[in-house]
């Protein structure tokens, strides 16, 4: 009954696959290997049109990475407050770019584009004394488990093209997301003007790969060097793009998201059947309710994993995430819902 993080769970076994098939022989090193060259036709293939890609090990280094190339140190890039960036990454960002982050606010994860415009404006332009704001960052699926529409990221493009500030989107759970739209991932993309891309795999089946991929080719200068500063240029290049290829390899990534988006809802559907509303509309794979902290060490100590999300407390309750994956077995959210309904006597 895991349901911390979907990076609890392990690796599948297509991917488990192409790594030992990916070593044997020789290869040459730093990305010069056949598995990293077919890499640039796969995912131009996925996004149907010439786009840059570059694998790293972990999604910090991708945005991180990402961002750096669309931002001067003095620079500043907008984001939720409640963002991977702004939050879980230590200040990375900050460090491989120098610029300054500036949240934004809105519910459940998501700012506006008015609010975008707003921020903004209110901003101004105090000249060389203050950052100037040179790129947006979204996260799609958002960290409380939402989702931007497809008219919402065209609305945020648009403000962000008239101010020339580049597009990223962190794409950690970017599978998550267009498996619930229903969308492609070039619609979800570069047809609603997103720049850059941080295109996750880790948390939806591969062992550590991830991918930047740049849609806008001026983004790219520096893109290398910048990866290799990071330490995320791997001298055995070839076994994070085998990942990424058997990743995308009859639609291999789509269907683990679309299990794990289909675990959520049924783990969804069960709580609101027992009365535990989620916080935020459930669109992708994870779920926030509140849970007094016994409710939540009683489900623990009958095997749960679960634990605070943040330190407020509301009416006696605290906040819980609750992520499900490709790999969360339906057994388990039934066991979970059952040992939850005797908590509540029910
Ligand atoms: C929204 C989001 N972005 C990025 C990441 C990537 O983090 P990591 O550097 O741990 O791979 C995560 C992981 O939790 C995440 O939830």
């Amino acid at each position: 009954m895991d349901f911390s993080s979907d990076n609890a769970w392990g690796v599948v076994p297509e991917i488990m696959a192409a790594i030992e098939s990916a070593n044997s022989g020789t290869a040459a090193s730093y990305g010069n290997d056949a598995w990293t060259e077919r890499l640039g036709k796969a995912f131009s293939d996925l996004f149907e049109r010439d786009v840059a890609v570059f694998p790293v090990f972990t999604g910090t280094a991708a945005n991180s990475i990402a961002l750096a190339c669309a931002t001067a140190p003095w620079g500043a890039i907008y984001c939720h407050p409640e963002s991977h960036i702004h939050i879980d990454e230590c200040g990375a960002p900050e460090f491989y770019s120098g610029a300054k982050l500036l949240p934004i606010e809105g519910p459940a994860g998501k700012f506006s584009a008015a609010s975008l415009e707003a921020a903004q404006i209110n901003w101004g332009d105090r000249g060389v004394h203050s950052v100037r704001p040179m790129s947006v960052s979204i996260t799609q699926a958002t960290e409380a488990g939402t989702l931007y529409s497809l008219a919402e990221v065209e609305a945020i493009s648009e403000v962000a093209k008239k101010y020339k500030l580049a597009l990223h989107m962190d794409g950690a759970r970017f599978a998550n997301a267009v498996s619930a739209l229903g969308c492609t991932p070039a619609e979800l993309t570069w047809k609603r003007g997103v720049d850059l891309l941080s295109f996750g795999a880790t948390k939806n089946g591969a062992l550590a790969a991830e991918a930047i991929v740049v849609f806008t080719p001026r983004l790219v200068e520096g893109l290398e060097y910048r990866r290799k500063r990071a330490g995320h240029l791997s001298s055995k290049m070839r076994f994070v793009s085998a990942q990424l290829l058997a990743y995308l390899e009859d639609a291999l990534w789509l269907r683990l998201a679309e299990r794990a988006n289909a675990r959520a809802k049924r783990l969804a559907e069960g709580l609101q059947r027992l009365g535990v509303v989620p916080a935020y509309p459930v669109e992708a794979n994870e779920i926030f309710v509140w849970l007094s902290m016994a409710d939540m060490d009683a489900l623990n100590a009958k095997g749960a994993r679960l634990w605070p999300w943040t330190n407020v407390v509301q009416g006696g309750k605290v906040m819980t995430r609750m992520v499900t994956s490709f790999a969360t077995p339906e057994k388990d959210i039934d066991a979970f819902l059952s040992e939850l309904k005797k908590l509540a006597g029910k």
